[in-house]
């Protein structure tokens, strides 16, 4: 500032005019969320009468087959951009068989849901088999207990194509298996499902995350998925996965979790030109549910300020458990 200016009553230039009334501010708005770009994921569990709650997610439940289609019905009302299906399985084995069985929780739910909703919603399926083997890992495992890749993507290979002939509209492969996509994308090509996408978990780090999830889905797992997970001392190298998954043939890539990678996700938006998602992950959503339990902090602008760092990163497309929530508070 200038001996001049301060004499004439302070600085020129004043960032604050911009903020003086609530129109101006939003007139000048850099980035909105709409519920459209929003992607709610859903819990069907086999077996249930009625929807079970989650205790370390309050709010969101295991559903069963008909409280699904009720929440995929309001999913589409509120014009949010797309559901992502998680199955639970009654029964788990070593190679996840109910991931292929086409009467297998998570295939049935695919068709129930697009049975109900048709287009009016991406119907997007999770492709992992840690659901549904008995170990609660994303793969086959080897007598010696390593995670065996290629003997898994054959199995991948298989799962999409369940979820194709279930009428899925974008499959969601999760388990970072090297090559996965493009396996997905020739069985899909090869068996005349071209039109089916893939939303491919490109950038996923072994987190802590994870764990309200692994109650939502009652995982078995000992141990960790740092062989196949990424170390999250490394962003160059989530980069590095989605430009490997882009050759491949996906046609979205995820960066996930979201909160501790936001510069993950600016870093991959600024190296693809194909829509980046991130995933808002059961931690992230447990955290601000239990402060604000606790009075800590104010619930509803957390959860939009947190959507909104989310998309100020660079994420097109956001996964989260408040989708139906926050696009009421959208509206
Ligand atoms: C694996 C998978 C995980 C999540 C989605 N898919 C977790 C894991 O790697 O154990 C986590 C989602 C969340 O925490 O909300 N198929």
């Amino acid at each position: 500032m200038t001996e001049h200016e301060m004499t004439l009553g302070g600085p020129v230039v004043r960032p604050r005019r911009l903020r003086t009334t609530p129109a101006l501010r939003r007139l000048v708005a850099e980035t909105e969320v709409r519920p459209r770009q929003l992607v709610l994921p859903v819990f069907v569990r086999e077996g249930l009468a009625e929807p079970q709650p989650i205790s370390s997610m309050p709010g969101v439940v295991q559903h069963s087959r008909d409280s699904l289609k009720a929440a995929a019905t309001q999913a589409a009302e509120l014009g949010l951009g797309g559901v992502m299906l998680f199955g639970i399985p009654e029964t788990k084995d070593p190679v996840g068989s109910g991931a292929v069985d086409p009467d297998g929780i998570l295939n049935v739910a695919i068709a129930d849901v697009v049975a109900e909703v048709g287009d009016a919603l991406t119907v997007m399926s999770d492709l992992c088999l840690d659901e549904f083997t008995d170990h609660g890992h994303c793969g086959l495992v080897t007598p010696d207990g390593r995670v065996d890749n290629d003997a898994t993507l054959a199995v991948y290979a298989e799962m999409g194509l369940a979820h194709a002939a279930a009428g899925v509209h974008m499959v969601g492969p999760s388990g970072m298996m090297d090559g996965q996509v493009g396996v997905v994308r020739a069985a899909l090509d090869g068996a005349g499902h071209q039109d089916v996408s893939i939303l491919a978990y490109s950038a996923k780090y072994a987190s802590a995350f994870y764990g309200p999830f692994r109650e939502a889905v009652d995982s078995s797992l000992q141990g960790d998925r740092r062989t196949y997970q990424q170390d999250s001392a490394n962003a160059r190298e989530g980069v590095r996965e989605a430009l490997l998954d882009v050759e491949q043939g996906a046609d979205i890539v995820m960066v996930k979790p979201a909160l501790a990678y936001l510069d993950v996700v600016r870093r991959v938006r600024d190296a693809v030109d194909v829509p980046v998602a991130a995933y808002n992950i059961s931690g992230e959503y447990a955290m601000v549910e239990a402060a604000a339990a606790q009075g800590w902090i104010e619930r509803e602008p957390a959860i939009l300020e947190t959507l909104g760092s989310i998309h100020r990163a660079g994420a097109d497309v956001i996964l989260t458990y408040w989708a139906s929530e926050a696009a009421r508070l959208l509206r």
